[in-house]
């Protein structure tokens, strides 16, 4: 017989939210039962063994502590939803690729079908927990479609975006800044809200689990997501000019960032933002402004994206300026593929970009990356034989005529790069898309080093 719970709480979308963020509800509420549903038979099946689908710090850790005890991975979405009290929706939520808002706009199809399945199987009252990034409004779509018939009045949907970055989800879900929850203003949404608000009491500090309206709720996680993406794109303006006038911008962002009104997080300048969602979300609020007439609000966030494109652009630019207006046929060694360090996602990552321009030159590619290189092969392929991928930075390295480092990856950091010039063909360059290295010290090595927002230090 099953032991007996206190909740059953269901997410369906067993991704890189779904899977951290219920891994942790399981592991500080062992009196809940969790179950985590999913369409991709494989991805389930990688949650159940020993490689799980997706790299973050600390994850592996407590799936294996709770699989099997309160957390379970399944496909069998129709049991699973009529069990549950609380559903939470993780499925993607990408970008419109056709029709009305290609581009821009967010598909809806995943949340859509989701929500007609859940209808289709609950036969008992359910609380219906929007955790995917969607646009505003999205709520009242969704209970328009769970709440026809005879099920009209089963359901309440809240809004509760999840804050977390990849690479520190487990550190983030464990400690969040703050949890949100936005709720109709009902008495039916609020009781909905104070369940929701009890089970993050579980182990978040009551203080930090915030309530709102639902439609502030879905605003704030777009908005928060825009202004962070936003001071990206900010810093790598002001890196750009430093680059030309002899500031440098390590020194300018420490300055900027000890005013306590601006903090100094996200204030790194590089080759810019990746990632699924910064871009996504941002092109999805350019739409909501659109849709809404307010143009001016519109182009100032869409310049944010433009910003971010430009920034790729200028990095590969200055690699051909340097190396002599000529890219072909040289070997160059990419150091670091994930869209950042600490996880396997390279979904919009600055490398797929910048890799693709390099080899538009001419360029021979050796990738490598601690976790990303086998999802680095299935986005770009061999490419006739101009991309290896190598496990090794030291071998990557070897014979090539520059080095790029694309992702902020500690290791990189640490390498004896006396070794690596002595293997490298002369001039050796280093494009620190980065800066992580100590680029006075490569300087000394013998390296002609180009680092973001500061003058390249050159022996010619
Ligand atoms: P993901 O692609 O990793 O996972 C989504 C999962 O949903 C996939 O495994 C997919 O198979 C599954 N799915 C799709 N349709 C389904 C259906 N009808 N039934 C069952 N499963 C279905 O995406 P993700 O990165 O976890 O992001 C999910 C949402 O969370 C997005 O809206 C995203 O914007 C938001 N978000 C992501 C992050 C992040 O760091 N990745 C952080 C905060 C918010
Ligand atoms: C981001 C947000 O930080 C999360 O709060 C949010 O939940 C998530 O998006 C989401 O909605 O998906 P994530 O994309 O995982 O998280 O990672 P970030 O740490 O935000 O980094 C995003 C990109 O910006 C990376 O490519 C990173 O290298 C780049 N970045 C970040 C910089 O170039 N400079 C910085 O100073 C900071």
């Amino acid at each position: 017989m099953e032991r007996k719970f206190d909740k059953r709480i269901l997410c369906i979308g067993a991704g890189y939210v779904g899977g951290p963020t219920m891994s942790v509800i399981a592991s500080k509420c062992p009196h809940y039962k969790v179950t985590v549903a999913d369409i991709d038979t494989e991805k389930i099946a990688a949650w159940n063994s020993d490689k799980l689908p997706i790299y973050e710090p600390g994850l592996k850790e407590i799936v294996m502590e709770a699989r099997g005890k309160n957390l379970f991975f399944t496909t069998q979405i129709d049991e699973a939803i009529k069990e549950a009290e609380v559903i939470f929706v993780s499925v993607n939520t990408p970008t419109k690729t056709g029709g009305v808002g290609a581009g821009m706009a967010s598909d809806l199809r995943y949340w859509e079908n989701t929500a007609r399945r859940i209808r289709a199987n609950a036969d008992s009252p359910k609380i219906i927990v929007e955790k995917s990034t969607v646009p505003v409004k999205t709520a009242e779509a969704m209970e328009r479609i769970l709440s026809v018939g005879d099920k009209q009045g089963m359901f309440e949907v809240l809004s509760n975006p999840e804050f977390l970055a990849e690479g520190t989800a487990i550190k983030d879900l464990e400690n969040p800044d703050r949890v949100l929850i936005g709720a109709k203003e009902t008495d039916s949404g609020k009781k909905a809200g104070d369940i929701l608000v009890e089970i993050y009491a579980n182990w978040v500090p009551r203080e930090k689990i915030i309530t709102s309206n639902i439609w502030s709720s879905e605003m704030a996680k777009l908005a928060s997501n825009a202004f962070l993406a936003q001071r990206v794109s900010s810093i790598n303006t002001i890196a750009n000019l430093c680059e030309r006038s002899g500031a440098n911008i390590r020194e300018v962002s420490r300055a900027v960032g000890m005013d306590h009104r601006i903090g100094p997080y996200f204030l790194n300048a590089g080759i810019g933002f990746g990632g699924s969602c910064f871009k996504k979300d941002i092109l999805s609020l350019v739409y909501l402004c659109r849709e809404a007439g307010a143009n001016q609000e519109a182009d100032y966030w869409e310049s944010v994206v433009r910003i971010n494109e430009h920034q790729k652009n200028r990095f590969v630019r200055r690699m051909v300026s340097a190396m002599f207006n000529s890219m072909a046929e040289k070997r160059i060694a990419i150091f670091g593929f994930a869209f950042k360090p600490d996880t396997c996602d390279i979904r919009e990552a600055p490398a797929i970009t910048i890799t693709r321009r390099l080899l538009a030159e001419g360029a021979n590619l050796a990738i490598t990356d601690p976790k990303a290189l086998e999802e680095a092969r299935r986005a770009i392929g061999d490419q006739d034989g101009h991309v290896e991928y190598i496990d090794d930075p030291y071998k990557a390295a070897e014979k090539s005529h520059a080095i790029a480092v694309l992702t902020e990856w500690k290791i990189y950091g640490e390498l004896d790069y006396k070794r690596i010039y002595g293997s490298m063909e002369k001039p050796a360059f280093f494009f620190d898309g980065r800066n992580v290295v100590d680029h006075k010290a490569l300087f000394d090595i013998g390296f002609n080093v180009y680092p973001v927002g500061m003058p390249a230090l050159t022996h010619f």
